[in-house]
């Protein structure tokens, strides 16, 4: 099959750079391919919503920048950070005239929530459930542009590049594509494109407990590594304080950040509102340190679980503002009037990725990559809350501009068959599942919240193991949605752990106790003090 633009992920970035490349080029052919059904993905759960600066009496893009520069350690990228939240209130604006109904207040302006890390009341919101609105206005908008082919069930297993073509000797290597399965019949095909863009989004799945659907499985990241991209800043990956915690493993109802940036208390099973203890900011202290605060009282106490308390709170409003929350919670007996939430921390968002320029662009020729699944450079060490989706909608239309001035074309090469030859049908499901678990365990064990380098060098050797294990099964059986989603979770783990190996200090989210202190950065400092300065 041959397309113009391929696009891998039908969440907001991928969504996004389609509807603009279909609407800029309606003779051209856009294909997402996406392996669930078309909604799925970490957008869809998205609550709390976008951060961007709409009031600007009493807020600024230099207090954005500044909240986004202070979360991220000293790692973020100045210039991607400045022009992020500039671009930021442009793409929602679009969003908007597209369909998105954000939540308006009683001045008939934009309704602006706060969440951890921020100075400002500016997180624009469709009530709890913003990334589902987001992802309702663009599969609408995506319908109507009959140059949009979007193949749900439809998994990218590979990227194709130079590997492919041996005969080829280049030191730059380009994608031509990549390799899908149709996941009902599992015949996998190739797609050649003009250019591809990864927008497969996170891996929180790599862990057991997680605030990710089933979908988060890091494929794209894989792929990229794979097919040698660069990939940094694997180590930052964004622990959520207050998933909801029911006991069980896999993946976790969010209480979002907003409901803190409402007014609710952390409590221990004593009752202690634990979190000034560790920050003046309480509750609404980065996410990093929430969540350790939480982690040190767990494990000081021994108890699973810490408390979310919104028995104080104005209740009608709460169920205005939160009715997904307070419904969700209410199936499962806990009335947010009387009782407190039961909450832990969960792998939530992963802060690297597939190292992009300012226009998206991948160290490969032809590949580009957006949203969660790439390392842009804005969220550093550590991501300010919210930040994401602006992201995702700020790098789709970086990507589509820079492809609208410079139309990538391939050369006419021919790509072979995907060939599985000499490989049987696997028939016990239950290895692959065991494996996952395996793995799932063994990072939420020894690579969580609080890590130490012995522990990730036993991960590292168990990860060894899990790697040849898996690659056996992936040489040896047809190919089928698990086994590929376990290849991935271990090539990603291993991005986790090697990259936590490198990291000899602690810096934003990322917490090691063997080291007590951060290193000297003293190029990025400079960089990072010199913003803050201009504002002063
Ligand atoms: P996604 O939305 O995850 O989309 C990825 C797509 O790629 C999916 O369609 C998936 O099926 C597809 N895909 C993956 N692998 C393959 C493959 N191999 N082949 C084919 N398709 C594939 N961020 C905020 O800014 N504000 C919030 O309020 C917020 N709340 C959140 C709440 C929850 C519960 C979660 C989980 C995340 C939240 N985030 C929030 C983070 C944010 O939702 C994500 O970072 C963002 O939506 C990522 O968008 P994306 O388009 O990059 O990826
Ligand atoms: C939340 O609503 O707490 C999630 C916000 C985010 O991840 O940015």
């Amino acid at each position: 099959m041959k397309t113009n633009f391929l696009i891998i992920g039908s969440g907001a970035a991928g969504l996004t750079l389609a509807v603009k490349l279909a609407e800029r080029f309606p003779k051209k052919k856009i294909t997402v391919v996406t392996k669930a059904n078309k909604s799925e993905s970490n957008t869809k759960y998205a609550q709390g919503g976008v951060a961007a600066v709409f009031n600007f009496k009493e807020d600024s893009y230099q207090k954005h920048i500044d909240d986004t520069l202070r979360a991220g350690d000293g790692l973020c990228d100045t210039e991607v950070v400045e022009m992020v939240i500039k671009e930021g209130p442009l793409r929602l604006k679009e969003l908007m005239e597209w369909g998105a109904r954000f939540d308006i207040d009683e001045n008939g302006e934009l309704s602006l929530g706060r969440e951890g890390g921020h100075s400002n009341f500016r997180v624009i919101h469709h009530r709890d459930t913003t990334g589902n609105e987001i992802e309702r206005t663009l599969l609408e908008r995506a319908d109507e542009l009959p140059n949009i082919n979007l193949l749900a069930h439809h998994f990218a297993v590979d990227l194709i590049t130079e590997h492919h073509f041996p005969e080829i000797k280049t030191e730059q290597l380009s994608c031509y594509g990549a390799y899908v399965m149709d996941q009902i019949s599992g015949s996998i095909f190739a797609i050649k494109a003009d250019c591809t863009t990864l927008a497969s989004g996170g891996m929180g799945r790599v862990y057991g407990h997680t605030t990710n659907p089933a979908v988060a499985t890091g494929d794209g990241i894989a792929m990229a590594y794979r097919a040698t991209a660069r990939i940094e800043n694997m180590e930052f990956i964004q622990f959520h304080p207050t998933a909801l915690f029911d006991g069980k493993n896999g993946s976790s109802f969010l209480i979002s950040e907003a409901v803190r940036g409402f007014g609710a208390f952390l409590r221990n099973k004593k009752g202690e509102r634990f979190m000034l203890k560790y920050d003046d900011r309480g509750e609404l202290a980065s996410r990093d340190i929430v969540s350790r605060g939480i982690d040190s009282e767990m494990r000081e106490s021994g108890e699973d679980c810490v408390f979310l308390d919104c028995t104080h709170l104005d209740i009608e409003e709460l169920k205005l503002h939160f009715p997904n929350i307070y419904q969700t919670c209410l199936k499962k007996d806990i009335d947010l009037e009387k009782d407190w939430i039961p909450v832990v921390p969960a792998a939530h968002y992963l802060c690297g990725g597939v190292v992009v320029d300012m226009d998206g662009k991948t160290s490969l020729t032809n590949l580009f990559a957006c949203g969660e699944c790439s390392h842009t450079g804005l969220h550093g060490a550590n991501r300010l809350a919210s930040n994401s989706l602006l992201e995702a909608l700020v790098y789709a239309d970086r990507i589509y501009n820079y492809i609208s001035k410079n139309l990538p074309s391939q050369t006419a090469m021919s790509i072979k068959k995907w060939n599985d030859q000499g490989t049987v049908m696997l028939s016990e499901f239950e290895i692959i599942q065991g494996k996952t678990s395996d793995l799932q365990q063994l990072m939420r064990r020894y690579a969580g919240v609080v890590r130490n380098n012995s522990d990730l060098m036993e991960a590292s050797i168990h990860l060894e193991k899990l790697y040849s294990e898996t690659e056996k099964l992936y040489q040896k059986y047809k190919l089928n949605t698990a086994l590929c989603q376990l290849r991935n979770m271990v090539n990603v783990a291993h991005l986790i752990i090697q990259q936590s190996l490198r990291r000899d200090e602690n810096r934003g989210g990322y917490y090691n106790e063997d080291y007590d202190k951060k290193k000297d950065l003293v190029g990025e400092k400079k960089q990072y003090r010199c913003a803050l300065e201009i504002n002063q």
